[in-house]
């Protein structure tokens, strides 16, 4: 339980990681490429403020000075196109590469085939009128190769930093669950404690009421209490029994893998002997209350459950569809193989559950209807105990239920798959 919670909120914290990484990542992608489109901008405004006193106005059309031309060590002339174009917007001149040689007035970036270029335009004017313009480009390929080279850097660091965030998520849960785990153990042992001290007194009491019922049975006025007495004594001690039961299940649970595999490799069980075992035990109750108990098909393997569970399970579902369905009534019991598993079903045509209650009838103490199920002894623990095995033993339990029509249970648990024997009966009790 605690191995599975530590590794969820492992699993849980390495999937955030991951995701919280690759959006950083991305984002960090983004800002980047901003930057460096800005930092192109600003580099581009600058050249254009400074470049004023190198065109030469004076003619009817704008020109470049000579001197611009000797100037061979300007920083950006030789990534920076630099256009001068009339005022019609035709090109005079360039200077530096080709560029786009048109003039873009309306954007800031252009692209050209599979190029892209960052635009500065501004207008020239001489005496108060437009006499042409002055546009510079800037490619955009060392953004774009900048932009990928960081996103690659964060793609080849990422299994390390993810590998990194997973084995903190680990840790961090192992710390997280330890007061928990604390917490729960003590809660458990405190049950099966009290269970075991429990258990005794509660069987003296259970004996000697009844003794005591014997004895004074002539004595009517008695009767009635010790009755009382005993019954709830023996109410006690079922539900006693049964939290003992599921400390048990709960304590292997904890233990660990290793634990688990030994109990399993130990039990295996004949599962058309003990359905037959079952049922047998059960026909005559069955009978007494005027319900048809019925086996259909039984193919035969043997589950990798011990024996006294499977009864545990067989006799929590018998016991429920006995007493949920009423005189007249009909309960069918079948177990059908598949190749690593057998379905054990068990349905009856009794009250049914209602739709919003399924969810819970596994939960410990929960009962549908309290009133009835008390009253014909009923704890809430019966199916919580059959759901804790079969999970134990690497099974399920499933149900479908309509309301007045009746339930259906399945328990599916594995089986020993070399010594599979199908076998169809069809008995009836
Ligand atoms: N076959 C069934 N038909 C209708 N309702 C059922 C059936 N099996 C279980 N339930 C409902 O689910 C609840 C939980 O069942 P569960 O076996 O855990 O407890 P219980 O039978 O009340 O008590 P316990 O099994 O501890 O004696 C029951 O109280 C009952 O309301
Ligand atoms: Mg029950």
């Amino acid at each position: 339980m605690f191995r599975n919670f530590r590794w969820q909120i492992a699993i849980w914290f390495f999937a955030l990681s991951s995701v919280v990484y690759i959006t950083l990542s991305l984002a960090g992608g983004a800002y980047f490429y901003n930057s460096l489109s800005n930092s192109m901008d600003h580099e581009l405004k600058v050249v254009g403020s400074q470049i004023g006193h190198a065109i030469d106005l004076s003619g009817s059309n704008p020109t470049f000075r000579d001197w611009l031309r000797e100037v061979e060590t300007e920083p950006a002339r030789s990534v920076m196109a630099m256009q001068l174009f009339d005022s019609n917007g035709k090109l005079l001149e360039h200077y530096g590469p080709t560029g786009i040689p048109r003039l873009i007035t309306n954007r800031t970036e252009a692209t050209t085939g599979s190029e892209s270029y960052r635009i500065f335009h501004s207008k020239l004017t001489h005496k108060g009128s437009i006499v042409g313009h002055l546009q510079l480009q800037l490619n955009t390929a060392k953004r774009a190769e900048l932009t990928k080279e960081f996103l690659l850097t964060m793609a080849y660091m990422a299994p390390f930093v993810l590998l990194g965030f997973g084995l903190c998520g680990y840790f961090v849960s192992g710390m997280a669950a330890k007061p928990i785990e604390l917490l729960v153990s003590t809660l458990q042992r405190l049950v099966a404690d009290a269970g075991h001290e429990l258990n005794t007194p509660a069987s003296i009491v259970q004996a000697r009421a009844q003794s005591l019922e014997r004895k004074l049975s002539k004595h009517g006025h008695y009767e009635n209490d010790l009755k009382i007495i005993a019954n709830s004594a023996e109410r006690m001690g079922y539900i006693v029994k049964n939290l003992m039961v599921l400390a048990e299940i709960d304590s292997i649970g904890n233990a660990g893998k290793s634990a688990r595999d030994s109990i399993k490799n130990k039990a295996k069980t004949g599962l058309q002997e003990q359905i037959a075992n079952a049922v047998s035990e059960f026909s005559e109750r069955f009978a007494e209350k005027n319900i048809n108990l019925e086996v259909t098909t039984i193919e035969d393997a043997l589950a990798v459950t011990d024996r006294e569970s499977l009864q545990c399970i067989l006799a929590n579902l018998l016991e429920n569809a006995l007493k949920y369905t009423e005189p007249g009534g009909k309960v069918t019991v079948s177990c059908q193989l598949s190749a690593t598993a057998a379905q054990i079903k068990i349905s009856d045509s009794g009250i049914g559950i209602p739709a919003d209650d399924l969810s819970r009838i596994y939960d410990r103490f929960y009962r549908v209807d309290k009133s009835r199920s008390r009253s014909s002894g009923g704890a809430g623990l019966g199916l919580s105990i059959v759901k804790a095995i079969a999970e134990r033993d690497g099974g399920s339990v499933a149900v479908s239920s309509t309301l007045g029509k009746g339930s259906e249970f399945i328990v599916t648990l594995p089986i020993d798959k070399t010594t599979l024997v199908a076998q169809n009966l069809h008995t009836r009790f």
